[in-house]
C-alpha cells in the first residue's frame, strides 16, 4: 500500500494523505542552519548545532506523534483548518506534501480557500523561508485570516526540556512591526536572537504561547484562531511564540502569496544593543530585505534546485527501471547529504541533545558523499583525523562544534582507526589530492603534537598489528562495527552504558570482522604508502595483510562460514558451537570484499550460509539464532528482544557488504537482488509494513524473529545511505574511482540488460554505455573507440569527455 507516489521529473516524492503511518520527514538547509519539516510541518530549526542553537521547540515522543511546528491556521468565517491537516485535523477537501530536494511544500485546501506553504532554507542564509499562498477557490469573494505559529527554544535544547524553574522566567521578546524577536537571554551572555517576520502589514500578533493557545489548550485548537483575534500579546516569562495576524481579502479565483522569515541573527558582541534594553536589529533588517517579495523567493529557490541540479549531475544513470534510477540519480546522494551534514544528531529518531559526530561514523558517510562535494569531504577527513590519539587509536565520538575527541564516550572501538585508512583512501581515489597525505594533522587536537595525514594512517593501521589477541586476529576492545557486541563490558546494573563500562581490558576478545576490515584495507593503506615513497611500508603492508588472511582462513573459519569473535573467556561467538548467535552477517560480508576464501571457494560457502540462514523478504538479519536472554559476557546486542536493532534486526548498513561480496564472487543477479529488498523505493509498495518514507534508508529493518517483521525503525541518519549507494554505484552498477583511474565493471545480473551511466570525476566526464550479458566475468570495454586491456579507464585530463562502451 503506498500513500503516495513519486514525482521524478520534479525530484520530488508526492505524499498524497497526511494520514501516513508515521511522521514523513525532510531535511531544509545545505550548510549551517538546518530545519527538520514533517509532512504535516511539524519539526524544528537551529543554527549548526541542534542542542545549543535550537531556534525552536520540538517535543519528542509526545502524544499525539508529531508535536510542535512552524504552522499556519486560516481562519474562515468562523471556520479554522490547518494545511498540513495536522494539528487542527479539519478534514481537507485536498492535501499533497511535496517532499523536494531541501524543500517542502504543503498544499491543503478547505471550502474554496487553498493554503499552499512553501518552507525551505535558501543558499547563504541562515534562515528558513515560508512562502504562503492563499487562493480563493469558490465563486464568491472571501475574507479569511492567516495565523503564522513558532514556539521558541530557550536556545540549549537540553536545557529547555529540563530546567522550568529558571526557564519560565527568562523569556523574552520584542515587537516591531511585523517582526518578533526572540531575545531570551540576550541580556546576558548571548549576542544572537531569532527574528520571525513577514512581509505584509498584521492586523495583530502573539508571542506568549497561553495567551494564544488559551490555557488548558493545544496547537490544534488556539483560542486567538477560533475567534480570529490576535491578542497582541508581550511574552514575559513562560513560553516565548511568534504568531502574526493578516487580514486577506481574495476576490474568486484571486491569490495572495506571503513571505515569512525564520533566521538566526548573531551580532558582534560590542555591537549588540541599538540603546539600552533594545536589540540590534541591523543584521536582521538586511536579511529581512533579501525575502521581502516573491520575485526574491522565487530566484532563492532557484538557486537552490541549480544547487541539486549540479550536485546530482556526478553520477547518474538510466537503465530502464524507474525505481533503480530514482535511487541512484535522486534519493540515495540526498540522503547522502542529509548524513554528512547531520552526521547522527537530529531526526525524528535522534534528538539532536544526544551524541557528536562518530569517528566511524564520519569515516563511512564519507564514502557516500566524497563525489559530491569533495572540498567538504577533505575538511571533513582533517577534522575527524585531528580528533586521533597518539598511539593510533581514536574518540570513539568529537563533538561538531569544538571538534575535539569526546572524553565521556573515549576510545577502544578498536575498528575505528582503520576506517580513518578508508575514508582517506575514498577521498583520494575521488578527488587525485595526494597532496592531502602531506597536510599536517594533530593528535588529540594537540597543536605540539602533530603529524602529517598519511602517519596518522600508518598509526591507524599499525594500531591493529599492535593489538592482536592469543589467535593473532585483533582485538575488539569495546566493541567494533557492531556497537553492542560488549566482549569486555559485562554489565549487570541497570542503566549503565554497555560501551564504556567495566571494560575489562582484558587482552583475550577478538574480533573477524575488524580482520576483514584490515585485509580489506591493507591495498589502499599500501598503495598510499607507495605514493608518499615508502615502498618498504607497503611490502610490509601487503605482508602484514597476507598473514591476517592466513590466520582468519585458520582460526576465523568455522566451517560452513567466517567466526564473528572470540569472547573474554576465548569462547567462539558465531559459530556452530553456540546455541545462539551461531552466524553473523558483518563476516560473511567484509571478509568476502577484503578477497578472502575467493580462490578457494570458502567465500562462496560464507555467502550461501549467509543466504541460507540470515536472509529474510525485507533483507538480511545480523545473526541467527537471536539472543534468547540476556549474556553478561555479550554485552548490548543481548539485551535487545529478538529481532530487534542488533540482534537479529536487518541492519540496513551491513547489508551492501553482502551485496558487494556477491559481486566479488560473480553473482550480479544476487547483488541486485539484496539491494532491491531493502531499498525504499522497492518497499514503497509496502508501506503500511515498512511505515517510515519510502524516499530514504532506515537504520533498521525488523528481523524475522520480531513480532513487527518487516518495520522499519531510525530512518534518515544511518551509514546504511552511504554504504548503499557504494554497494549500487560502485560494485553492483560498477562505476568506482580507483588511484588510477576509474574502474567500469558492471555486476548486476540478468534483469538490467543495457543501462548507461555518467560519472563526473576529477573534471573529465565519463559517458559509459553498457551491453549487460550478465557474464559473471570482468567487463570488456572499448574507450573513445579503441578497445582496452582489464577494466581500469585511466583519468583523462579535466574538461574531457571520454566514451565507454562496456560489455558485462
Ligand atoms: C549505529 C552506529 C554505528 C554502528 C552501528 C552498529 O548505526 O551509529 O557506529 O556501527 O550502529 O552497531
Ligand atoms: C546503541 C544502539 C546502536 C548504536 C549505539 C551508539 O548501542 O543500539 O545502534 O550504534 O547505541 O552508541
Amino acid at each position: 500500500m503506498r500513500f503516495g507516489h513519486f514525482d521524478d521529473a520534479a525530484r520530488e516524492y508526492v505524499i498524497e494523505t497526511p494520514r501516513t503511518p508515521y511522521p514523513w520527514i525532510n531535511y531544509l538547509g545545505t550548510e549551517e542552519f538546518f530545519g527538520l519539516v514533517s509532512h504535516t510541518g511539524g519539526g524544528y530549526c537551529f543554527y549548526r548545532d541542534a542542542r545549543l542553537r535550537r531556534l525552536t521547540r520540538y517535543r519528542y515522543n509526545n502524544v499525539p506523534t508529531d508535536v510542535g511546528g512552524r504552522y499556519y491556521y486560516v481562519h474562515d468565517s468562523g471556520d479554522y483548518w490547518t494545511p498540513g491537516w495536522a494539528p487542527v485535523k479539519r478534514e481537507l477537501d485536498f492535501y499533497e506534501c511535496r517532499v523536494g530536494l531541501s524543500y517542502t511544500k504543503i498544499t491543503g485546501e478547505r471550502k474554496g480557500i487553498r493554503a499552499e506553504v512553501l518552507y525551505f532554507v535558501p543558499l547563504g542564509t541562515n534562515a528558513e523561508v515560508h512562502r504562503v499562498i492563499l487562493k480563493n477557490t469558490a465563486q464568491a469573494a472571501k475574507s479569511v485570516k492567516l495565523f503564522s505559529f513558532v514556539e521558541f527554544c530557550l536556545w540549549d535544547a537540553w536545557d529547555d526540556q529540563t530546567n522550568y524553574q529558571r526557564n519560565f522566567s527568562i523569556g523574552e521578546v520584542e515587537v516591531d512591526g511585523s517582526t518578533i524577536y526572540h531575545k531570551t537571554e540576550y541580556r546576558e551572555r548571548r549576542n544572537h536572537y531569532a527574528v520571525h517576520s513577514v512581509n505584509a502589514q498584521v492586523a495583530g500578533f502573539d508571542t506568549d504561547r497561553e495567551s494564544f493557545l488559551g490555557p488548558w489548550n493545544g496547537f490544534g485548537e488556539p483560542q486567538a484562531v477560533a475567534e480570529g483575534k490576535s491578542r497582541n500579546s508581550v511574552a514575559s516569562g513562560w513560553q516565548p511564540i511568534g504568531s502574526h495576524q493578516l487580514a486577506v481579502d481574495l476576490a474568486p479565483g484571486e491569490e495572495k502569496s506571503f513571505v515569512f522569515v525564520l533566521g538566526y541573527v548573531e551580532n558582534p558582541v560590542e555591537e549588540k544593543w541599538e540603546k539600552p534594553g533594545v536589540v540590534n536589529k541591523k543584521a536582521a533588517r538586511e536579511l529581512l530585505a533579501r525575502f521581502q517579495t516573491t520575485g526574491q523567493v522565487d530566484a532563492a529557490l532557484g538557486a537552490l534546485r541549480d544547487y541539486w541540479t549540479e550536485m546530482l549531475s556526478k553520477y547518474t544513470v538510466k537503465s530502464g527501471d524507474e525505481r533503480l534510477d530514482r535511487m541512484v540519480n535522486i534519493w540515495n546522494p540526498y540522503q547522502c547529504m542529509v548524513t554528512f551534514n547531520m552526521s547522527r544528531s537530529a531526526s525524528y529518531f535522534e534528538t539532536g541533545i544526544g551524541r557528536g559526530m562518530g569517528f566511524r561514523d564520519s569515516n563511512q558517510d564519507l564514502l557516500g558523499f566524497v563525489h559530491l562535494v569533495p572540498a567538504r569531504a577533505r575538511e571533513r577527513l582533517l577534522d575527524t583525523a585531528a580528533t586521533q590519539k597518539p598511539d593510533g587509536s581514536a574518540y570513539h565520538q568529537y563533538q561538531p562544534l569544538t571538534k575535539r575527541g569526546n572524553d565521556a564516550v573515549g576510545s577502544g572501538f578498536n575498528d575505528d582507526p582503520l576506517w580513518l585508512v578508508s575514508g582517506a583512501a575514498a577521498y583520494v581515489k575521488e578527488s587525485g589530492d595526494f597532496g592531502i597525505l602531506r597536510e599536517v594533522v594533530p593528535f588529540d587536537n594537540d597543536p605540539k603534537d602533530t603529524a602529517t595525514l598519511f602517519e596518522h594512517l600508518k598509526r591507524s593501521f599499525h594500531h591493529v598489528l599492535k593489538n592482536l589477541g592469543p589467535h593473532g586476529l585483533p582485538l575488539i576492545g569495546r566493541a567494533d562495527w557492531n556497537d553492542c557486541l560488549n566482549l569486555n563490558c559485562f554489565s549487570d546494573t541497570p542503566g549503565e552504558s554497555f560501551q564504556t563500562t567495566g571494560n575489562r581490558t582484558g587482552r583475550t576478545a577478538e574480533s573477524v570482522f575488524i580482520a576483514g576490515l584490515f585485509v580489506h584495507v591493507a591495498p589502499d593503506y599500501a598503495a598510499l604508502a607507495e605514493a608518499m615513497g615508502f615502498a618498504d611500508e607497503a611490502k610490509a603492508a601487503r605482508e602484514h595483510a597476507a598473514r591476517m588472511e592466513k590466520t582468519v582462513l585458520e582460526h576465523g573459519w568455522d566451517g560452513e562460514w567466517f567466526l564473528r569473535a572470540y569472547d573474554f573467556f576465548g569462547k567462539k561467538v558465531g559459530s556452530k558451537e553456540c546455541e545462539d548467535g551461531q552466524i553473523f552477517i558483518e563476516t560473511q560480508g567484509y571478509c568476502v570484499m577484503a578477497g578472502i576464501g575467493v580462490a578457494s571457494g570458502l567465500a562462496k560457502k560464507a555467502l550461501d550460509s549467509a543466504r541460507d540462514r540470515l536472509e529474510t523478504a525485507h533483507g538480511i538479519v545480523l545473526n541467527q539464532p537471536a539472543y534468547k536472554e540476556y549474556h553478561l559476557e555479550l554485552g548490548e546486542i543481548s539485551s535487545y528482544p529478538p529481532g530487534y536493532k542488533e540482534n537479529a534486526g536487518i541492519f540496513c548498513h551491513n547489508n551492501p557488504w553482502i551485496m558487494i561480496a556477491e559481486t566479488v564472487i560473480g553473482r550480479g543477479d544476487r547483488a541486485f537482488a539484496l539491494w532491491k529488498k531493502i531499498a525504499p523505493a522497492y518497499r514503497e509498495e509496502i508501506s503500511e509494513v515498512h511505515r517510515l518514507e519510502p524516499y530514504t534508508y532506515a537504520q533498521m529493518i525488523a528481523g524475522k524473529d520480531a513480532v513487527r517483521h518487516g518495520e522499519a525503525k531510525n530512518s534518515w541518519l544511518t551509514g546504511t545511505a552511504a554504504w548503499n549507494f557504494v554497494a549500487i554505484s560502485q560494485h553492483i552498477l560498477g562505476v568506482k574511482p580507483e588511484l588510477e583511474g576509474l574502474r567500469v565493471n558492471p555486476c548486476i545480473g540478468r534483469e538490467v540488460p543495457t543501462f548507461t551511466i555518467v560519472r563526473k570525476c576529477r573534471g573529465a566526464e565519463y559517458r559509459i554505455t553498457v551491453a549487460n550479458k550478465a557474464t559473471g566475468k570482468p567487463a570488456k570495454l572499448v574507450v573513445d573507440g579503441k578497445p582496452i586491456e582489464g577494466t581500469l579507464v585511466p583519468y583523462a585530463k579535466a574538461g574531457s569527455v571520454v566514451t565507454i562502451a562496456c560489455e558485462a
